[in-house]
């Protein structure tokens, strides 16, 4: 590497080499995609992330990590205490998804500010951004990074701009970006339009583009893995199962557990399994092809954080999968909302693209492919209220003239004495 690039990212493709001082998404010499380039020649050991309390590296779930991160310099930091997860160990979700007791856990990423994992890689982006003087921040969004970029750019003070599919992302999503005062531009069309149309505004005017094809973002999301493998004594589970829509955060697992193994501080790589919903699976079907045959399609899924049906990153994510060993897996819709609703009546609640991954272990582990003995982590990227429609879909709403196994339907009655003691008895006490 040259001594004097500063920031410095290569092409995914060609490996050309240049300095990230500027804002930069893809490789002017070949077009591909950029990575920060992280030093893996150091060694780091557990204690090498200690850092005195209430200091940035304390309090940041993400800047913790900075010997693994690009050196943005610390007055451009632009952090909400992101990251900081929890990993719940839950027996009833283990045994619904055919994993032993106390050997599935699932890291809840809906803790971050704007409730979901976007943030980890939003702080990053956005601390690149004022660091290159942006004026504008911009992004294509399902709604989760819309909402963590709004939020993120209004902390740093720096103008947003989001374009989300019109009428496809849900009201919570929405709701959280007009709030935190992004400009928000209705595409016509889908996630995979409206991200097209962004890389055309942004290769002509001088607007920064956030999504996760900006190399700075998946460096936050490396540390979704950083933090597990930390909590986890820095032993690699078997398995590490995360939903798949634009395929970053795929991209930016591999990229985690390589730098990871190469410092010193893991000794094995575990199996990353992508999860898709099978109306927006062409990263699935690619797998299923051996990663032969790739071909975009028109997405249609419940899960509307990952409507996306030609994923940017799908290059970055197959060479995880490639190089973990890992499996790309497929489910239904109803699948997904079963699995859901397991893991919300568990007390801990998640969206519904977060569940495809349990809902994806239990298939893979009823097919054979993932042993029941393994140990899993499974990544919920987003809290339970950042889809509340569906929820009150699911447990009102019928299919084929009869209430879901595990709807929970509210019960409506007069304000009197008998009826509530007719609750009591058929369906509290009885
Ligand atoms: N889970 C949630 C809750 C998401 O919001 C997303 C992506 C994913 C999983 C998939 O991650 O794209 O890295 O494969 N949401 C983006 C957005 C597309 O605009 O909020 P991915």
């Amino acid at each position: 590497m040259s001594a004097t690039l500063q920031l410095p990212v290569q092409c995914a493709s060609c490996g050309e080499r240049l300095a990230g001082t500027t804002p930069i998404t893809e490789c002017p010499r070949c077009g591909g995609l950029l990575d920060a380039v992280i030093d893996t020649t150091q060694r780091l050991t557990p204690s090498s992330f200690d850092a005195p309390r209430y200091t940035l590296g304390s309090t940041s779930g993400v800047w913790r990590y900075r010997q693994l991160l690009p050196a943005i310099a610390d007055e451009h930091i632009v952090s909400r205490r992101e990251g900081n997860t929890p990993i719940y160990w839950h027996d009833r979700i283990a045994t619904y998804a055919g994993i032993e007791p106390g050997r599935l856990g699932v890291k809840h990423e809906g803790h971050n500010p704007t409730g979901s994992f976007k943030d980890r890689g939003m702080t990053v982006a956005v601390s690149h951004a004022k660091s290159v003087g942006a004026s504008v921040i911009a992004c294509a969004s399902t709604g989760n990074t819309s909402a963590s970029l709004a939020s993120y750019a209004a902390t740093a003070g720096i103008p947003s701009m989001v374009l989300i599919p019109d009428g496809k992302i849900s009201m919570s999503k929405l709701s959280q970006t007009l709030a935190f005062g992004a400009k928000v531009v209705q595409v016509a069309g889908d996630f995979d339009a409206a991200l097209q149309l962004l890389r055309e505004v942004t290769a002509e005017f001088d607007v920064y583009l956030a999504n996760s094809v900006n190399p700075f973002r998946p460096e936050g999301q490396k540390t979704i893995v950083l933090e597990m493998l930390e909590e986890l004594g820095w032993q690699a589970p078997d398995v590490i199962a995360l939903p798949g829509g634009n395929l970053g955060n795929t991209a930016a697992f591999g990229k985690a557990l390589v730098e990871a193994y190469a410092v010193g501080l893991i000794d094995r790589l575990p199996r990353v399994v992508t999860v898709q919903a099978e109306g927006a699976s062409p990263f699935y079907r690619y797998f299923q092809s051996g990663f032969d045959h790739y071909e975009p399609m028109t997405p249609n899924t419940i899960a509307s954080a990952i409507n996306i049906g030609a994923p940017a990153s799908v290059d970055r994510a197959r060479r995880t999968i490639q190089n973990t060993g890992g499996l790309v897996a497929c489910v239904t819709d109803e699948e997904l909302l079963d699995a859901k609703a397991v893991i919300d009546a568990a007390g801990i609640g998640c969206e519904p693209a977060s569940a495809t991954t349990v809902a994806g272990i239990r298939k893979l582990v009823a097919d054979g492919e993932i042993s029941s003995d393994a140990r899993v982590v499974c990544v919920l990227t987003g809290n339970v209220l950042k889809d509340t429609d569906n929820i009150v879909k699911y447990h009102l709403d019928d299919v084929d003239g009869a209430p879901r196994e595990r709807a929970n339907r509210p019960i409506r009655i007069e304000a009197t004495m008998d009826a509530m003691k007719k609750v009591l008895d058929d369906a509290i006490l009885s």
